[in-house]
C-alpha cells in the first residue's frame, strides 16, 4: 500500500476488475480509496463490453461514498476531465469525446466505467500507456503516440489526487469545466437514446445536464439517456 498526501492506492499484480477488486474491499479499506492491477482478466467496459487490460496499461478503480445525487455523472465527466488535463501537462493532446472518452485523434486512449452500488461510487480508469501494439484496433497508446514509456505510478498518482478533487467540487464546477474542454461540441454525431436514435449538431452541454442537439429541430436530450454517442464526417 501506498500512502501519500493522504491518497491510498493498493497495487496488485492481477486481479479480474478493479471495479470489482474495491467492492469486495469495501469493508477493509477506508474510503475513498483506489487499486490499481498490472494485469485484469476480466476488465470490464461499458455497455458489457470486455475492456482488453495487458500489462502496460494503468487499471485503476477508486471507490466514494455517495454524497449528493448527481455524484455518478459527476464522476463520470470528472475523471474524463482528470486524464485530459493530466495528458496535457505531459504534453499529449488528447481530447475529450462526449461522455467519458479520451480519444487522440479518431483513436481511443481511455475508457471510464463508473458504477454504483448501494451508497457507494466506484470510477474506473483505463488508460493505454505502455503498450507495444493497440489492445483494440480502434485504440491507441501513449507507447505508440510518443515513442516513450511512462512511470505508471506516477500517472496513478496524479490521476487519483484529481479524482479526489472531482469528489470535493461541485457538479456544476465540474460540468463546466468539462464542458469547456468537450471536443464533441460542434460536431455532426448520431445519439443513442433508450427511445431510438437522433442525427444533428452537438451544440452544447447545459448546467441542467442536458444535451443540445441541432437536427430537424433543437433537441434537448438529458445526458442520462444518451447510451452511446457516435461523432462523424459529413
Ligand atoms: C469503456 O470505455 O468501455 C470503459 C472502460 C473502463 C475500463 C476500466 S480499467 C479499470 C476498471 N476496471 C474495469 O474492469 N474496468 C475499468
Amino acid at each position: 500500500m501506498e500512502e501519500k498526501d493522504e491518497i491510498r492506492i493498493i497495487h496488485l499484480k492481477e486481479t479480474d476488475s478493479t471495479n470489482e477488486e474495491v467492492f469486495r474491499l469495501k469493508d477493509k479499506v477506508k474510503i475513498p480509496f483506489f487499486v490499481r492491477a498490472d494485469v485484469q482478466v476480466k476488465g470490464r467496459g461499458r455497455y458489457g463490453r470486455v475492456w482488453v487490460s495487458q500489462e502496460g496499461g494503468l487499471w485503476m478503480t477508486g471507490l466514494f461514498e455517495k454524497k449528493g445525487e448527481y455524484d455518478g455523472v459527476k464522476f463520470m465527466f470528472g475523471s474524463a476531465l482528470v486524464v485530459h488535463k493530466t495528458l496535457l501537462y505531459m504534453g499529449i493532446n488528447a481530447r475529450i469525446k462526449f461522455p467519458n472518452d479520451v480519444y487522440y485523434k479518431d483513436k481511443k486512449l481511455c475508457g471510464i466505467l463508473v458504477e454504483e452500488r448501494e451508497n457507494l461510487i466506484a470510477v474506473g480508469i483505463g488508460l493505454n500507456v505502455n503498450q507495444k501494439e493497440p489492445p483494440i484496433p480502434s485504440s491507441t497508446t501513449l507507447y505508440l503516440i510518443t515513442g516513450k514509456t511512462y512511470d505508471l505510478e506516477f500517472l496513478a498518482y496524479n490521476i487519483g489526487k484529481g479524482i479526489m478533487e472531482i469528489d470535493r467540487k461541485s457538479i456544476r464546477e465540474v460540468v463546466r469545466e468539462y464542458r469547456e474542454n468537450l471536443s464533441t461540441i460542434g460536431k455532426t454525431v448520431n445519439i443513442f437514446t433508450p427511445s431510438g436514435a437522433l442525427e444533428g449538431t452537438f451544440e452544447d452541454l447545459d448546467v441542467d445536464l442536458n444535451v443540445i442537439l441541432r437536427g430537424d429541430v433543437i433537441y434537448v436530450i438529458p445526458a442520462f439517456e444518451v447510451l452511446h454517442l457516435e461523432e462523424y464526417e459529413r
